[in-house]
């Protein structure tokens, strides 16, 4: 076991592509574990809404350093679930703008970002009991947990999905940038449960992952 694991809670991976269920899924899964929510893709969204605010342009890797080296970024929680304010605003409101939708995976991809929200993710998992979401959580942020769940859709699903929340997001396009980066890339833990949602109700994924966290001896 990796030394840091010590120090955390339980933690629940979820991973997937953008509108695969997974938030959710992950959401209703804390709420029945009676675990805190963490939406990792909430961070990167955060720090990407602050970037764009201050007219950063995300490949400038140098003026995005400068900008987080001396913006808050602090993680609380409120009603169970992660919620993040950057220099204490909080912007909740703007995190699927559509220049959010189209910036967050280039941001994303930059390693000083991926070590912050590392961070963060961290700090959750050390007061709390979570169940996380993201792209790299079982892989990455949280290798040592055994309880890693992959959560897929078909793509036209997936598109059906989006639009029906009424979104401007190229999912195929953040998909294909979160798919190829060199740092942390979409990938399905070598140990994780794969469910293909495509045709599950997201309290039937539930059901399924609570089945399996049992069935795994995990204590509610
Ligand atoms: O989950 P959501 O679609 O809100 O995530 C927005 C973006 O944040 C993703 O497209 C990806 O670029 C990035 N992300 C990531 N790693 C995570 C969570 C999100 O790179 N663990």
């Amino acid at each position: 076991m990796h030394s840091s694991q010590r120090d955390f809670h339980r933690v629940v991976a979820i991973d997937g592509p953008a509108a695969s269920g997974k938030s959710s899924v992950a959401r209703a899964l804390a709420r029945r574990l009676g675990f805190v929510y963490v939406n990792s893709g909430a961070i990167y969204r955060a720090i990407t809404w602050y970037l764009l605010n201050k007219d950063i342009h995300t490949d400038d890797t140098q003026r995005v350093a400068q900008a987080l080296q001396s913006a808050a970024i602090t993680c609380r929680i409120q009603d169970s679930e992660s919620r993040i304010l950057v220099n204490e605003i909080d912007p909740e409101d703007h995190l699927r703008d559509d220049r959010v939708n189209e910036s967050v995976a280039h941001v994303s991809r930059l390693l000083l970002v991926r070590q912050i929200v590392g961070q963060k993710l961290h700090e959750y998992a050390r007061s709390h009991d979570v169940v996380v979401e993201g792209r790299d959580i079982g892989s990455v942020v949280f290798p040592e947990t055994p309880h890693k769940f992959y959560v897929d859709a078909s793509r036209e699903v997936r598109l059906r999905r989006r639009a029906a929340q009424g979104e401007r997001d190229a999912i195929t396009l953040r998909d294909q940038a979160d798919l190829s980066r060199s740092v942390s890339p979409l990938v399905t833990a070598k140990d994780a449960y794969v469910i293909d949602t495509s045709h599950l109700t997201i309290e039937k994924v539930v059901c399924e992952i609570l089945v399996r966290l049992k069935e795994m001896g995990l204590q509610t």
